[in-house]
């Protein structure tokens, strides 16, 4: 069967202050979402895999955000690993011409 993606407003832009990660609840699935300093926007899961630390409260820096508990650092884009073998998933997230973060999620 084939998942179907929805995309779901998460809130304004200006709810993530620039160079920081907010949680919002999407489509019944707490995520993080990120906004760079270029106003770029990302989502991964919540939590790092490696020991469930709240990845939206990491440092982001060159597309890629830092756990606070354990500096593992992820890609923002693909969710891979950069120091270490643990990964996120990700989710596609852009922002709307109302200025609304938009995210990608699959539905069952
Ligand atoms: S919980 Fe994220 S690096 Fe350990």
């Amino acid at each position: 069967m084939t998942e179907a993606i929805l995309k779901h407003r998460v809130g304004l832009l200006d709810a993530v202050p620039r160079g920081e990660g907010r949680v919002f609840e999407v489509a019944g699935q707490r995520l993080a979402v990120f906004r760079t300093h270029g106003d770029q926007v990302f989502a991964t899961q919540e939590h790092c895999p490696h020991l469930g630390g709240p990845l939206a409260d990491g440092l982001i820096d060159r597309g890629t955000v830092i756990c606070p508990l354990h500096d593992r650092t992820y890609d923002l884009r693909s969710g891979a690993g950069v120091n270490t073998e643990c990964q996120v998933r990700t989710y596609p997230a852009s922002v709307g011409a109302d200025g609304a973060i938009v995210v990608e999620v699959g539905q069952d």
